[in-house]
């Protein structure tokens, strides 16, 4: 658990999402991709802590970065918080993703809305070990497509939106890349049906794909079992033994 140091808030064209900007005083403890923070909500109304991905970690800067969406209570209130105020985290929680593990050298990522929150970190992880991933990003319209610089600097990005406003028009599973290119490992994280429709496409073309689940949770420690995902090797706590899981350890139909 660490106190960090709000040093940036900024607001997405959307008015939805949200980007803090989180400085530790004390070195920040190492965190992987895909892996979640606990964050406490300083409000007497929300008494259990909100589970955010990590977005991204500026090791440099001692700088963890986390992307929100204003979905409720909790994560309305934490959007005015202020410049110097301080977050409490419990961090860093669960599994990440086991991308830079395997030797992969075309990695697929995929996000759709907030779920883009883990991939830019993932996305930097690639890029330190030499491998530059394609990201396939999707959302309803181009004002909730953000930070594609960021992305940019990592490695490609290709866009998809619902009307058409900013890249190709339609899902991400309908992205004419998938059909152009063979990638080696796909990560998505996102809507669940979008990501049952890319664990749908890996798992057709034979490519190794892991997708992190949201499940709904209270604990976020694996205590509570509210977040349990029936699978392959029984009853799992998303917390704890994900949020990142294969596809092949899933029950989904695919
Ligand atoms: C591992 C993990 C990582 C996450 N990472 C991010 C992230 O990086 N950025 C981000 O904006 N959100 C993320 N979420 C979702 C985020 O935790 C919820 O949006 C948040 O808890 C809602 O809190 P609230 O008090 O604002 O909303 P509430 O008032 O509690 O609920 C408002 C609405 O949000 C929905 N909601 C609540 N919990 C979840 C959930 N776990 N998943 C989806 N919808 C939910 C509710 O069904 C309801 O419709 C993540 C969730 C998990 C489990
Ligand atoms: S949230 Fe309590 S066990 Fe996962």
């Amino acid at each position: 658990m660490a106190d960090l140091v709000v040093e940036s808030l900024t607001t997405m064209p959307n008015g939805q999402y949200y980007r803090l900007i989180l400085r530790g005083e004390s070195p920040l403890l190492d965190c992987r991709p895909g892996q979640f923070a606990e964050v406490r909500i300083d409000q007497t109304d929300v008494l259990l802590r909100r589970p955010i991905s990590i977005h991204f970690v500026d090791k440099e800067r001692n700088e963890m970065w986390l992307l929100i969406q204003k979905a409720g209570k909790g994560t309305t209130a934490l959007s005015s918080i202020q410049r110097g105020n301080r977050l409490n985290l419990v961090y860093p929680l669960g599994n990440g993703f086991n991308a830079t593990d395997n030797d992969y050298r075309h990695p697929l990522l995929v996000g759709g809305g907030v779920g883009v929150a883990p991939l830019l970190m993932l996305g930097a992880a690639f890029r330190n070990l030499g491998v530059e991933p394609t990201f396939l990003l999707g959302a309803r319209k181009a004002l909730d497509l953000n930070e594609l610089d960021e992305y940019e600097k990592f490695g490609r990005v290709f866009l998809t939106t619902e009307d058409g406003s900013l890249g190709e028009k339609g899902f991400v599973t309908q992205h004419s890349v998938l059909s152009s290119e063979k990638f080696d490992g796909v990560f998505a994280c996102g809507p669940t049906p979008m990501m049952k429709a890319i664990a749908q496409y890996a798992a057709s073309h034979d490519i190794p794909c892991e997708v992190s689940l949201e499940n709904r949770m209270a604990c976020g420690i694996g205590a509570c079992l509210c977040c349990v995902e029936d699978t392959r090797n029984g009853h799992q706590r998303v917390c704890a033994d994900g949020p990142v899981f294969n596809i092949n350890d899933l029950k989904w139909q695919i």
